[in-house]
């Protein structure tokens, strides 16, 4: 259950009508039932996809009611680039990221702006995310891709068309097991999903739950769920115990994210993160360190194996850029600018964590027209933003990687591509990110052509992030050289300064 405060409602939670005092101008669906609100034809097992099909309908800002609670969504570039100013808006934990306090408390991503271990814990851990760090985790990131690669090669010669989303999931949790905690979970040797990640995927699926039912009947219509939830929680924060335990006992890793959360004091202050932040931090980076860039793989995949023009484009730049070396460096990876863009645009059409929400740090007036009290908030629907045809013109729908070539960008506004958020709490994990996926998609492309199964139609599957549901492609071996990457000697990962923040840029 989410802490809640003495009305019922999550912590943080303000209605919109306390918060927006010309709420009446923004529009709401039609049919607004007494009591129940916009509820008819709502499907809630896609309330994000629901948001997208109201928001091409209603326009640029809309709102929605559901059980007597009132919420402001906006997608208009204009709306979103205003809200993206740091001075008077700042990250709003409500909603789905609320429902997840009891599992990831004030680890990095949903910690209330106000509470200390936010900058604590972003001081000691962002130079983890520095470049020095991230050349450091490319062997391993390596590694784990030759697992997936090795696994893909089996299914091949078995005849048996792969599980895209299901291996994207387990390379990236894999990775970021990895490369942040020095752990394996041997996800490609099981059968079945790890318990771990059937625990992650419950206690998500539980958090969008409880957005759909209203706070006082929780209790009484999801018992037996959350029942299994405070089992997923348990099992989670076990895992996490026994892996800081092991750590202990082996007296340190390889300076990994887990040996800077229990060994780096702030660098100004001195301070340490408590054991039980330490948990916090580990359960929330094992959660938001996957799902997404396995989210955003599992699209790319499917992107290129219907657009076979495009994956031609790229395949020729990742044997242009690697030649035959067997093991690609990791300058040669911000080489791949083309399956960047691949990557870009498929983030584009379907950003994987597809919400943020923002609030106002004062009272204001949104884009000039909307006035706002301290505190009121609203949720940027980052689907609809990035299809803004003001932004990216008549055929937003089009996947077409050129739209990130370095002179359309330039050309673009400011703050309408926001995959990552915005501000200070966008992704600590941004680069990251891009650099697992843009390097496993160049070794996936080298090695194998991509066929998909004609039939298939996509279909998304929401838990707070979204992924492609059901996605399975056909491979075959490509008969140019392409080396299998195998497991390669993992170098120092070269910790950097804390004295200025490593991974967010002034344009985040
Ligand atoms: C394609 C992959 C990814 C996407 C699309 C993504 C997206 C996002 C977004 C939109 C936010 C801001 C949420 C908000 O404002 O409420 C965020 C925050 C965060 N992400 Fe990611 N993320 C990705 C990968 C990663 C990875 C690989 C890591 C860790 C290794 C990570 C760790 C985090 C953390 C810790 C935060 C909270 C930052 C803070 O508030 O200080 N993410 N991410």
């Amino acid at each position: 259950m989410a802490e809640t405060t003495e009305t019922g409602l999550p912590k943080g939670f303000r209605g919109a009508e306390q918060g927006w005092p010309e709420l009446h101008r923004i529009p709401h669906p039609p049919h607004r039932l007494p009591l129940l609100g916009d509820v008819l034809g709502v499907d809630r097992r896609r309330p994000l996809q629901d948001s997208l099909r109201l928001g091409r309908r209603l326009g640029p800002i809309f709102r929605r009611r559901a059980f007597g609670n009132e919420f402001v969504f906006l997608w208009g570039a204009r709306l979103a680039a205003d809200m993206a100013d740091e001075s008077r808006f700042a990250k709003h934990v409500g909603l789905g990221v609320a429902n997840l306090r009891p599992v990831a408390g004030d680890g990095l991503f949903t910690a209330y702006n106000h509470e200390p271990n936010w900058q604590l814990a972003h001081d000691v851990l962002a130079p983890g995310f520095s470049r020095e760090a991230m050349e450091g985790y490319h062997g391993m990131m390596l590694a784990v891709a030759g697992r997936l690669t090795g696994h893909w090669d089996r299914e091949l010669a078995a005849g048996r068309a792969v599980d895209v989303p299901g291996d994207m999931t387990k390379l990236t949790l894999e990775t970021i097991a990895r490369t942040g905690f020095g752990h394996d979970f041997g996800s490609f040797e099981r059968e079945r999903p790890h318990p771990f990640v059937t625990a992650m995927v419950g206690t998500l699926t539980y958090a969008q739950r409880l957005n759909s039912v209203p706070v006082p009947l929780v209790p009484l219509l999801l018992r037996g769920a959350s029942r299994r939830n405070a089992a997923d929680i348990a099992h989670l924060n076990r895992t996490v115990d026994d892996l800081v335990a092991d750590r202990r006992r082996s007296g340190g890793g390889d300076g990994d994210l887990l040996d800077r959360m229990l060994e780096t004091a702030h660098p100004r202050t001195g301070e340490r993160l408590s054991d039980q932040n330490v948990r916090k931090q580990v359960i929330t980076f094992l959660v938001a360190g996957h799902e997404t860039t396995s989210g955003a793989l599992s699209f790319a995949l499917h992107y290129l194996a219907r657009h076979p023009e495009v994956a031609a484009r790229a395949r020729a730049e990742v044997d242009r850029v690697w030649g035959d070396t067997p093991q690609p460096g990791y300058d040669q990876v911000a080489k791949l600018r083309y399956v960047r863009r691949v990557l870009d645009e498929s983030l584009r059409l379907w950003p994987t964590a597809p919400a943020f929400a923002r609030e106002a740090r004062q009272d204001t007036v949104l884009a000039g027209e909307h006035p706002m009290r301290r505190g009121a908030w609203a949720l940027v629907l980052t689907p609809m933003l990035h299809r803004d045809p003001e932004v990216w013109g008549e055929d937003a729908e089009r996947f077409d990687p050129d739209r990130f070539d370095a002179k359309a960008v330039r050309a673009r506004p400011a703050h309408t591509f926001k995959p990552f958020g915005t501000g200070a709490r966008a992704c600590i994990g941004r680069q990251f990110a891009l650099h697992e996926a843009t390097l496993v998609l160049g070794l996936l492309l080298r090695r194998y052509e991509l066929r998909p199964d004609p039939d298939y139609r996509l279909r998304v599957t929401e838990r707070l992030t979204v992924i492609p549901e059901g996605l399975r492609l056909h491979l075959e071996r490509r008969t140019a050289p392409a080396r299998a990457a195998a497991p390669v000697t993992v170098p120092d990962d070269g910790s950097g300064s804390a004295a200025r923040c490593p991974v967010h840029r002034p344009a985040d």
